[in-house]
């Protein structure tokens, strides 16, 4: 089975990385729309734009399945992208919430919901837990962490003025913190260590369940071979995998 994964830059290789450790495909297409990321700063009409010109770019590979590695994407365009696909079609915000269910049993705990302004706009994390009986909840965009990701800055001062910016004013250390950002696992470190006890929800571990217990998929015997394209910079997006794919390709 051949599944495209889809973000607008490199984020979603931290979901590919989840996919490949499962080996859920035989094969994993990537394309990281990266001279247009990120979308995460733009309105709805244009994320679906984009959504769907990279649906159809990834048709031409001959994809079962595709993967929407993006929040900010699956917050906005899953809808339009599965009316325009005769294959089925993942995002990523309804596993990252059965994933944060999961990890919390009291419905009073805090959760902190971290995205793109575009995702945080959209409410789909919060209208999603809050069905789920969930109320505390604070959601947050710190949109300094794209460009800092993108730069390949996972470490050092940058990164951490930037987590003191955002993080700053948060008083309390919240029960589950959801990287609603698939971006956000490549700092994952640097968030847990200022969050010590928070439960860190990924896109990537979410959507593995999600796959494995809704549409049943199991690992295949052999490693999933990947393929990465990309609209720009693909040195940099292959940069970027040898690092944060490092053994798996
Ligand atoms: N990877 C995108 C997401 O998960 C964020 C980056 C962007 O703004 O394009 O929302």
């Amino acid at each position: 089975m051949r599944a495209g994964v889809f973000d607008s830059g490199v984020g979603g290789l931290t979901v590919t990385k989840s996919l490949m450790e499962h080996r859920l495909f035989d094969e994993i297409v990537y394309f990281g729309d990266t001279a247009r990321v990120p979308y995460g700063t733009k309105d709805a009409k244009t994320i679906i734009k984009y959504s769907l010109e990279a649906l159809e770019f990834l048709k031409s590979f001959d994809i079962d399945m595709l993967i929407v590695a993006c929040n900010t994407a699956s917050a906005h365009a899953l809808e339009e992208l599965r009316k325009n696909a005769s294959f089925d079609i993942f995002g990523v915000i309804e596993p990252g919430v059965l994933a944060a269910i999961n990890a919390l049993d009291d419905k009073n705990s805090s959760i902190l919901v971290l995205g793109t302004k575009a995702t945080i706009a959209s409410g789909q994390y919060e209208k999603l837990l809050r069905k789920n009986g969930y109320e505390n909840i604070v959601s947050l965009a710190p949109t300094l962490f794209v460009p800092v990701v993108e730069e390949g800055l996972f470490e050092g001062e940058v990164l951490q003025s930037a987590i003191k910016h955002y993080f700053g004013g948060i008083r309390q250390n919240p029960d589950a913190v959801i990287l609603g950002c698939t971006h956000f696992p490549l700092i994952a470190k640097a968030i847990q260590d200022y969050f010590p006890k928070s439960a860190l929800i990924h896109s990537g571990d979410a959507i593995v369940e999600y796959l494995q217990t809704k549409c049943h998929l199991r690992p295949k015997a052999n490693a999933t071979t990947l393929t990465l394209l990309a609209s720009d910079n693909l040195e940099g997006v292959k940069k970027t995998a040898q690092v944060w794919l490092e053994g798996l390709i």
